[in-house]
């Protein structure tokens, strides 16, 4: 068998694993074998790809770089994923989306280059032989601008996870026709460049490409960027498998159509649990109205200090816990496990509810809690418990806020309108656990804490539950 062949055999082997992955991670229980078939699946697809380079018998620099490559490559990413705090996963994710996004670009310019650009290379002549040369060009162009579009979009997605820009949504005026009308020009830019591949036209593709990610992502706001991750994760496959189409590898063909369709897929699903409109996410916000600006005056605030909060815990029969992405900031799923454990120990019925975007990646909170040891079957979902909230004594909101935000249901021109959120505003107390009156990641301002029934413990989250703790004694 030939080197060619075992590597195309090879690239089978992965792609099969890739998809046990997939199956795999699906579950909390096969979840660690799907990662090993994942690691398993990349491990045999690098070496298959090496091997395929040694034996194409390129001088040795290709070879160099490419081993050199996948070292550096390792290197980072060793280092990142082992640094990386729970709550930076989504802003390292869409770096990543990025880098896919570059690449894609970087190899439809490569292909470009090698073949139309040089009309009497090797390449040219067997494409043209084919009568392939038109199909190539529609490779490249399309390649470039998926790969354009992921990669600044994953940009921005990154400055506004990681805070380094506003998560609020940005308005241009007529912002539906910029994109419909970047959509138009790129089909009639792909037209003209398959009858006749000029330089300027890639040119211009790219600049439009990169421009319109810019623009998509940066026109929907912060309560959508789940949506927004879990779309730039479709793109990065899309881009990758015209990349697979370009270097004629059939790995990278499959594996993109897997990122690609399973990201569209969870995008699909996120919007259906958030009520929000799959079509006008991914249009960059299609149809969203511009937030009117709140200027209401939703009253006075009340505080209470740990004493309080201890003694209404005391007298309570039954709490609810609603964490969100402060209690992973301040790390206080460890005192909040203690608590919970101790007002269990006093006949107290205490129960978790967890809305499905609470934090910041799918999950976020339940995996704190288990790592904290705190039992399975009180940690509730968001539509498992939403009824109770009326028969409770005590919420404890810690460190959440847009999941809370009774303006979701009841104000229709808030931009987190219809998205359902936890009703804790129904229950008899409900304490909130944050540091300000600041508001949370879609930066909409939430009445909750001007209710009647709702008393702000100001400070880190952990603190103030330790401090409950030991005012709660043995
Ligand atoms: P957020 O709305 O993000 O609010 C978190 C709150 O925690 C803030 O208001 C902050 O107030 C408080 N906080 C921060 N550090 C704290 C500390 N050390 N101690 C006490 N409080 C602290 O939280 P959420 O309710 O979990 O909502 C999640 C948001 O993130 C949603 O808008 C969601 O769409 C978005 N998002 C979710 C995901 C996924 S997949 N889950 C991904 C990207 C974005 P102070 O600053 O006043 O303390």
């Amino acid at each position: 068998m030939s080197i060619e062949t075992a590597s195309y055999a090879a690239y089978v082997v992965a792609a099969l694993l890739f998809i046990l992955a997939l199956a795999g991670l699906s579950k909390h229980e096969t979840a660690r074998a799907g990662n090993t078939f994942g690691i398993l699946g990349m491990a045999i697809a690098l070496v298959a790809t090496v091997t395929k380079v040694v034996d194409d018998g390129l001088d040795a620099l290709p070879v160099v770089l490419l081993i050199g490559a996948v070292l550096v490559g390792a290197a980072v990413g060793l280092w990142r994923a082992r640094v990386v705090e729970m709550t930076g996963m989504p802003e390292l994710i869409a770096l990543l989306h990025s880098f896919v996004g570059l690449a894609a670009v970087l190899v439809g310019w490569n292909g470009y280059l090698h073949t139309e650009h040089e009309p009497h290379g090797h390449e040219a002549r067997r494409l043209d032989a084919l009568d392939l040369l038109g199909v190539h060009s529609a490779e490249v162009f399309i390649g470039v601008f998926i790969g354009a579009v992921t990669f600044t979009g994953s940009i921005v997605a990154f400055l506004k996870l990681s805070a380094r820009i506003k998560s609020s949504p940005l308005m241009l005026p007529g912002k539906n026709f910029l994109n419909i009308g970047a959509l138009v020009v790129f089909v009639a830019l792909t037209v003209w460049f398959v009858a006749d591949p000029q330089l300027w036209l890639l040119v211009a593709v790219t600049i439009i490409a990169l421009l319109l990610g810019w623009h998509l992502v940066a026109s929907i706001g912060g309560g959508d960027m789940p949506v927004v991750v879990s779309m730039l994760n479709s793109y990065s496959g899309w881009a990758a498998a015209a990349s697979g189409f370009l270097l004629d590898n059939p790995l990278l063909i499959i594996t993109g159509a897997l990122v690609g369709s399973s990201g569209a897929y969870l995008s699909y699903i996120m919007c259906k649990a958030m009520n929000r409109s799959f079509i006008s996410v991914i249009a960059g916000g299609f149809g969203m109205e511009a937030p009117s600006g709140d200027d209401t005056d939703y009253g006075e605030h009340r505080e209470i200090d740990a004493e309080g909060a201890a003694e209404l815990l005391a007298d309570a029969s039954s709490v609810i816990i609603t964490p969100g992405y402060g209690m992973a900031v301040a790390q206080a799923q460890y005192p909040v496990a203690d608590l919970t454990a101790k007002l269990r120990a006093k006949g107290v019925e205490v129960r978790f509810g967890i809305h499905p975007v609470a934090g910041r990646l799918p999950g976020h909170m339940n995996v704190l809690l288990a790592e904290a040891k705190v039992p399975y079957d009180i940690v509730l979902e968001m539509d498992e418990i939403n009824e109770d909230f009326p028969e409770t004594d005590v919420v404890l909101v810690i460190g959440a806020n847009d999941t809370v935000n009774p303006a979701a249901a009841e104000d229709p021109s808030s931009p987190i309108a219809g998205m359902p959120v936890l009703e804790v505003w129904h229950a008899k107390d409900v304490i909130v656990f944050k540091r300000s009156m600041a508001t949370g990641y879609a930066g909409v301002q939430n009445p909750l804490f001007f209710r009647e029934n709702s008393r702000m413990l100001f400070g880190d989250a952990k603190q103030r539950v330790e401090d409950i703790l030991r005012l709660l004694g043995a």
